[in-house]
């Protein structure tokens, strides 16, 4: 009796099982809203000063002007991860510390985290999404990691991969000592440096043939 009630209520096309998982659902979507943001939930919370900074700015990220809603507080790896969707870019430390974030700036790798989004307006932003061509072709760096499997977990891999990419545009032809010492802002949580540095030496010979 209670099942058709609650059927009938909602609508009389949506099933009893469909209608709880929908509820389910989005007690889920807001309890992760509420865990992404918690770092940020204070900064929402504050009142703004009318005319102390231009919140709704434009960005230039992976060739794509973006505007978007940003505070004068917010990283640019907040605004890229929650605002723009580009989840491609990791927070691990979110203090300059382990590299998981890399973005590129210009062409040159910097720590998102570390970053204020409201200082890179009129820069190039590159994300790990805006890597691969626009047919799908995956960027020699990016391939070099699916060739060699050079990494266990994967969490460090965006960041890796984005250092390597902004490494070789000044040193296509390196040793391995110098790609270690290039790639050195970036850490591996499983240790996995060898075949990560075995990897990214296949990166540059992709590279080089390009
Ligand atoms: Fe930015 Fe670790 S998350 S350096």
């Amino acid at each position: 009796m209670a099942d058709i009630e609650i059927t009938e209520a909602i609508d009389p096309g949506v099933s009893r099982r469909n209608f709880i998982k929908g509820v389910i659902a989005a007690g889920a979507a807001v309890g992760s809203a509420n865990y992404m943001f918690r770092g940020v939930g204070a900064l929402f919370a504050q009142p703004t000063s009318p005319g102390a900074v231009e919140r709704l700015i434009t960005l230039t990220v992976n060739g794509q002007q973006r505007r978007v809603d940003v505070m004068k507080q917010e990283t640019l790896a907040m605004t890229l991860r929650y605002k723009l969707g580009l989840t491609g870019t990791k927070l691990g430390c979110d203090r300059s510390e382990c590299g998981a974030c890399t973005v590129l700036l210009d062409g040159v790798p910097h720590y998102s985290c570390s970053i204020l989004t409201q200082s890179v307006r009129g820069r190039e932003v590159k994300t790990i999404e805006g890597l691969a061509a626009e047919d799908g072709t995956l960027h020699p760096v990016q391939q070099a990691v699916v060739d060699e499997q050079g990494f266990q977990c994967a969490f460090c891999m965006s960041g890796f991969v984005m250092s390597t990419v902004g490494f070789l545009e000044g040193n296509p032809n390196p040793t391995r000592a110098e790609l270690a010492h290039g790639l050195s802002g970036n850490l591996c949580r499983c240790a996995d440096y060898d075949k990560i540095l075995t990897t990214m030496e296949r990166a540059a010979e992709n590279m080089r043939q390009a």
